[in-house]
């Protein structure tokens, strides 16, 4: 099936050393004597020694063939800027109460990293400067210089302080790369912290592969003060957690030690709680077959490429099935249609199972909105059994994000995706049931189906008054939610 097992890895990796040098930049372009500074910002300056990568990063502002990616369309040539909230129902009840309930929408190239940030609904970016972690790569600079001046300024004055020429720009060449060697680098002042909690320090070449996207591309929270203020840099919540194994159990009690991890108040239960968000790094590093056989990010997301004589790895970062699947193809000898069909596979099975856990999950919001409507008893056995609920509800709620804000539907680590949404199913049900216990012994009737008024929470979000859109909804792919769920989510439940 695969031409490259692990020693022939090993060959491909020699070969894109070759390649390295066979296109490196070095020939033609220094010809232009330009040294660039390695603090050079500008990826118009680096254009100018490497002008076919450049070209491929511009690329990252174009729209992307529609109808190739089932699970992740966004920004495609149908110009239409598809809405998770819509695609997953449950999710506009998960995260009422904060900006991720309001506007959440499918990523787009890096070209629109902080353009987005400044075009979406501004509840989004009230932590405030904090939110550029990921978007610009003066994010260090900005936070070892003006500290808590900028991480805390209100985010459009945050952009304010930028350098007017660049404010609007997203990961670019010195993110990743040092200028004088062209070496990959990392530039996030979280990531290389992260690696220092995890006891990391050595690379290897394919690992500075993954390490470059991974420092943008891994889940951190804002530290908030007592008064969920913001407390300084975003932090990786990876306490006890190894290289290669940043597991979602070492994530979840992480997350759940204290009040600084505490970012929102979810509306329907009034828990105060932690979040994840796009823990694509952890998912895949988590012993999944790619990552086993040392595959990188840039393998799959990053193809070499030709353009006349110059090979060059295309910097036009997106979804493999955008990009037709030629990625895959440099190591497997399967056809682009096989491949693809592997990949929705795997996509349907993960996708189906983050229904039945966001539901699940759902259900047991609205149960404990139903018990916090009635007077407090003060009944000792239901204290014990609310504060069980009340753990095993935020242990499923913290996995379902961890699996919808990875933006691979399952393909990153498939067995991994559907151990995780195993476990959210059994502690949401397990929740639940113990909410039901106590709904009864305080004579409540709680109805088989729980109604979950959907349409409240999807509705008119914010300013600009989104509405649900029907036809981006994903339905179950094996329709066995249908079995849990009254009438379909559509109709409101
Ligand atoms: C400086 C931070 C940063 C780095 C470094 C980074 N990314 Fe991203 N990436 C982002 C952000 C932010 C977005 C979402 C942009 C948006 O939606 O506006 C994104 C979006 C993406 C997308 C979606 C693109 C699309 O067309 O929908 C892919 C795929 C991706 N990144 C992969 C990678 C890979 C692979 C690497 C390493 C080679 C990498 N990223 C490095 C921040 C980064
Ligand atoms: C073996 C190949 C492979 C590897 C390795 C890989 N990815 Fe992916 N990635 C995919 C596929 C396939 C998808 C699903 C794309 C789709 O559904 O359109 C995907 C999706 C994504 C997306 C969402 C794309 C979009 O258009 O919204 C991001 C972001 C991403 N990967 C980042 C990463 C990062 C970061 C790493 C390394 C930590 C990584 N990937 C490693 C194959 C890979
Ligand atoms: C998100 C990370 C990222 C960004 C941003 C980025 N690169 Fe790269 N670049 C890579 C990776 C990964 C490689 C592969 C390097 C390797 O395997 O050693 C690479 C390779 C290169 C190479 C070596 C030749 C090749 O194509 O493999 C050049 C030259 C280069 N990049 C130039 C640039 C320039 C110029 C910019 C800005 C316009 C840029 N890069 C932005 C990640 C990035
Ligand atoms: C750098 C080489 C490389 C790239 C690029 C690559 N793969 Fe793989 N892939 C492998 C290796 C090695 C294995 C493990 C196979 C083995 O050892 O039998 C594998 C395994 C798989 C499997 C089987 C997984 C399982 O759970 O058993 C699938 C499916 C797959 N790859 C699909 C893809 C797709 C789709 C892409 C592109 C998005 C891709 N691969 C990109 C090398 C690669």
């Amino acid at each position: 099936m695969i031409i490259f097992k692990t020693s022939k890895i090993s060959a491909l990796t020699m070969l894109s050393v070759i390649v390295l040098f066979s296109c490196a930049p070095k020939e033609p372009e220094k010809v232009q004597s330009i040294t660039i500074d390695n603090n050079e910002y500008d990826p118009a300056v680096w254009g100018q020694v490497y002008p076919v990568n450049y070209q491929s990063w511009q690329s990252t502002q174009d729209p992307k063939p529609s109808g190739l990616s089932k699970y992740r369309r966004g920004w495609d040539d149908d110009r239409v800027v598809y809405d998770r909230l819509s695609e997953f129902p449950f999710a506009a009840l998960l995260y009422h109460g904060w900006g991720f309930g309001i506007e959440y929408n499918e990523p787009r190239g890096h070209h629109y990293a902080v353009i987005d940030q400044i075009e979406i609904d501004q509840s989004r970016t009230s932590p405030g400067g904090v939110c550029l972690a990921c978007k610009t790569p003066f994010h260090k600079e900005y936070t070892e210089t003006r500290g808590m001046d900028y991480l805390s300024a209100p985010f459009l004055k945050a952009v304010e302080m930028l350098p007017e020429k660049h404010r609007e720009l997203g990961a670019a060449c010195i993110d990743c790369h040092l200028a004088q060697t062209m070496e990959l680098r990392t530039h996030k002042d979280h990531f290389e912290k992260g690696m220092s909690m995890i006891g990391k320090t050595e690379f290897s070449h394919q690992e500075t592969r993954t390490i470059a996207c991974a420092q943008c591309h891994m889940t951190y929270y804002v530290p908030r003060d007592e008064n969920r203020k913001v407390a300084g840099d975003v932090r990786p919540p990876w306490t006890h957690s190894q290289w290669g194994a940043i597991t979602i159990e070492n994530i979840i009690e992480d997350l759940l030690t204290d009040y600084q991890r505490e970012e929102w108040v979810q509306k329907v239960t009034g828990f105060p709680m932690p979040y994840i968000r796009h823990p694509e790094f952890e998912l895949f590093s988590n012993q999944s077959v790619h990552w086993m056989a040392d595959v990188s990010c840039a393998d799959c997301h990053m193809p070499y490429t030709r353009s006349g004589a110059v090979k060059y790895s295309d910097h036009n970062v997106t979804s493999p099935l955008k990009n037709k699947m030629r990625a895959c193809i440099q190591c497997h000898t399967e056809s682009a249609d096989w491949l693809q069909d592997q990949v929705f596979t795997i996509q349907d099975r993960t996708t189906s199972l983050l229904i039945r856990a966001g539901y699940a999950t759902a259900i047991t919001a609205k149960l404990f909105e139903k018990l916090h409507q009635l007077p407090n008893t003060g009944n000792q056995s239901d204290e014990e059994l609310y504060a069980i609920a009340k753990d095993y509800y935020k242990r499923a709620f913290l996995r379902v994000v961890f699996i919808s804000a990875e933006n691979s539907a399952g393909f990153h680590n498939p067995t991994e995706a559907t151990r995780v949404l195993g476990d959210a199913i059994a502690f949401a049900q397990k929740s639940e049931s113990l909410l039901r216990q106590i709904l009864t012994s305080r004579g409540i009737e709680v109805p088989v189906f729980v109604d979950l008024e959907l349409d409240q929470y999807l509705n008119l979000r914010g300013d600009k008054k989104l509405m649900f859109m029907e036809d981006q909804e994903f339905s179950d792919p094996f329709d066995i939610q249908s079995f849990f769920t009254l009438k379909t989510s559509k109709q409101g439940m």
